[in-house]
């Protein structure tokens, strides 16, 4: 599948634009600085100048899926939280139902559906972003995943996860988080579902597999 992936100069999204060109799809990489495109051309990996703050929708030319992994980051004033977790992530949405784009996958977060309440701020501004962009993908024509991974960490992936629609709280690799979109990307079991994404026991392809 020809794959844009919108954030991919960050954590999760440069480890999933290598783990989709190792599988055989076509990685487009959506960064915003020409200094960025670099890393990825060195791969043969093709790349697109796009910002989610302007007009990306030269970023679809013949887009099989998406997957958004973007956002503004824990340094940023709370406003950029709207303009890119949000706002961002709706734009890439209706762009994508406008290019025909068949399958989107959305990195949120744990908990990004449930228990709004408890967060105390800035937290609770993130998670609202969050909670309303995924909702504008349920929402859509597009055979959508929200996919809500816990607390991110850098360590090396265990390969082992637990995908399901509802976990407690716990961590997972952002290896391992790459590695379950790859999978999930043609996986017509996780067609129109909301999973969370922890770090577990159980060897992805058999998670994946035994989605219903
Ligand atoms: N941190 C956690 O524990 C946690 C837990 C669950 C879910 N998540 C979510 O997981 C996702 C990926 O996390 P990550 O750690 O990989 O994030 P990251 O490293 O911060 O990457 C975010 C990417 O978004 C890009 N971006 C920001 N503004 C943009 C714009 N205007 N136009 C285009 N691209 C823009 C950034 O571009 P530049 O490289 O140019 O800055 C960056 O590459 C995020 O949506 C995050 O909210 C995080």
């Amino acid at each position: 599948m020809r794959v844009l992936v919108i954030g991919a100069n960050g954590q999760i999204g440069s480890r999933l634009v290598h783990r989709l060109h190792d599988a055989g799809h076509n990685p487009v990489a959506m960064v915003r600085k020409e200094e960025q495109v670099e890393r990825f051309n060195e791969y043969e990996i093709e790349t697109v100048l796009a910002d989610l703050e302007e007009d990306f929708s030269h970023a679809y030319q013949d887009i099989d899926a998406v997957v958004f992994t973007a956002g503004s980051g824990a340094d940023t004033p709370k406003s950029q939280t709207k303009v890119i977790d949000r706002d961002g992530a709706m734009k890439a949405i209706n762009e994508s139902e406008k290019a025909g784009v068949d399958r989107f996958i959305m990195v949120s977060a744990l908990k990004a559906n449930r228990d709004l309440e408890t967060w105390s701020e800035p937290m609770q501004h993130y998670y609202d972003a969050k909670a309303k962009a995924d909702e504008h993908l349920r929402n859509s024509n597009l055979n959508y995943t929200v996919l809500m991974p816990g607390r991110l960490t850098n360590e090396e992936g265990t390969g082992k996860v637990e995908l399901k629609e509802r976990i407690d709280s716990k961590s997972i690799t952002r290896d391992d988080v790459a590695s379950v979109i790859v999978g999930l990307l043609d996986e017509e079991q996780s067609y129109g579902k909301s999973l969370e994404l922890l770090q577990g026991e159980t060897p992805i392809e058999q998670v994946i597999a035994n989605l219903t």
